[in-house]
């Protein structure tokens, strides 16, 4: 189970002041939201017929493609992409390998990934729960006329897997036009919230990681979140971030020890960054990876203003060992380190580091799983989301909308004249001329 280390007097003080009366409507269901609460059941909701369906379409994918195209941007590919760059590492030659579009409008990004589908076979995963979302909706007009090009409509229609909205959208109609296979996003779930759904177990699954033990780790999690007492460590890391804010901390660093939980670390940026920040409220969620960010950061860290706590993401044992060799001439003057473990080092490492942190005036808390496997990250995901609901109405803003997003929009249809927003065009370039 994973494990939350607080330091006793913290705690007490984060949970005597942290508002529990509001976190509770969470769990009563009764505060703006709570249409979107459909997560909070899911890793039980999730039956076995639903979990078989999606491994046999992933594995028809793993069957006939080198390379699985995931497409989607924010809550609908961060997940996945948490998930398989934890199991996989960065050094894998795992196969299919997986790449990711749809996240951002790169040309260059995609006339590249548009010659690696030349050259390997491919199938594409597409997922919006909107159906509607530029990014996404732009990479993949590319991608499938590609797509049909290489394989022809049957062949694509083989290749081709969209995750949407049940009725509505136009990644829905297009899917029922062209006969692709399709599964749904519940209406009751965000894109945030959405790993256990299809959205995170079908590219999850298309890369070969094990997604019942996902599921379980989930499971269990929720179980042992079920109480929500003092005990309750959700609770105590929702409490102690509100603490943290009211104490005038505006930015959560979240620090790992493992390069593997880069991308999980942006998921957790996102699901607090969007679930919390509106009204002018939240901590800013920061990501930092050490000891690497050490040699950059760590200066700031240690020195800089006082603005943030962090919290560790930490790793209790690799899946393999790094022994540091003996060396009878000892010229690098290492051989004090000879016989010790790569993991040794850096569980010193991350010791010293919190140490030095605290004394530089950064507030530490640790956060701990035991192997890094589908069945602890199962359970380090809901513990994220859960805890995020908790927080978020601490805070006293609906956790599960994210209006500012539209604002970018709204600017960038109007420069584009997409239809409905040609009125806006004169005024947005006029606003823009007067800021670039
Ligand atoms: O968490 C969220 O709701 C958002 O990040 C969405 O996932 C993101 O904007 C993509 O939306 P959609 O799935 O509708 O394309």
């Amino acid at each position: 189970m994973i494990s939350l280390k607080i330091n006793q007097d913290l705690q007490l003080k984060a949970m005597s002041s942290c508002n529990k009366e509001d976190a509770l409507h969470l769990i009563r269901r009764d505060a703006s939201g709570n249409d979107f609460l459909g997560w909070m059941d899911l890793p039980q909701a999730i039956t076995e017929k639903e979990i078989c369906k999606i491994q046999q379409v992933a594995n028809r994918l793993r069957r006939l493609a080198d390379m699985v195209i995931v497409v989607g941007i924010g809550g609908s590919y961060l997940g996945a992409r948490a998930v398989i760059s934890a199991i996989r590492g960065e050094l894998n030659e795992d196969k299919p390998e997986v790449i990711y579009a749809g996240h951002q409008l790169s040309q260059d990004y995609m006339h590249a990934l548009l010659q690696q589908m030349e050259q390997k076979d491919y199938a594409i995963i597409v997922i919006s729960k909107s159906g509607t979302t530029t990014e996404p909706a732009v990479a993949f007009r590319l991608l499938k006329q590609h797509c049909e090009t290489k394989y022809g409509k049957a062949g694509a229609k083989e290749r081709v897997v969209c995750i949407t909205d049940a009725k509505k959208g136009a990644l829905k109609s297009l899917a029922n036009n062209e006969g692709y296979d399709t599964f749904v996003i519940p209406d009751d779930i965000g894109g945030r919230y959405s790993v256990l759904t299809p959205v995170g177990l079908l590219p999850i699954a298309a890369a070969g990681c094990d997604i019942q033990q996902l599921v379980q780790g989930a499971v269990d999690m929720k179980i042992a979140l079920s109480h929500l007492d003092d005990s309750n460590i959700a609770l105590q890391y929702a409490a102690m971030r509100n603490y943290f804010l009211q104490q005038g901390k505006n930015i959560e660093v979240m620090a790992s020890f493992d390069s593997r939980f880069y991308y999980f670390i942006e998921w957790w940026k996102q699901l607090y960054g969007e679930s919390e920040g509106k009204e002018g409220k939240g901590l800013f969620p920061a990501g930092l990876l050490y000891t690497t960010d050490l040699h950059s950061m760590g200066q700031y860290m240690q020195e800089g203003q006082r603005l943030f706590f962090e919290t560790f993401l930490s790793l209790k044992h690799s899946n393999h060992t790094c022994e540091v060799p003996y060396d009878e001439a000892n010229l690098d003057g290492l051989n004090f380190l000879s016989g010790k473990t790569l993991d040794d080092i850096n569980h010193e490492a991350e010791k010293a580091t919190i140490l030095a942190h605290e004394q530089g005036g950064v507030p530490t808390v640790k956060l701990e799983i035991e192997a890094m496997n589908e069945y602890h990250l199962g359970q380090l995901i809901y513990f994220f989301e859960y805890a995020c609901g908790l927080s978020a109405y601490m805070l006293k803003v609906n956790p599960f909308n994210q209006p500012g997003v539209e604002a970018y929009k709204n600017n960038m249809f109007a420069l584009l004249q997409k239809p409905g927003y040609e009125d806006k065009y004169e005024q947005i370039q006029a606003a823009i001329k007067n800021l670039l």
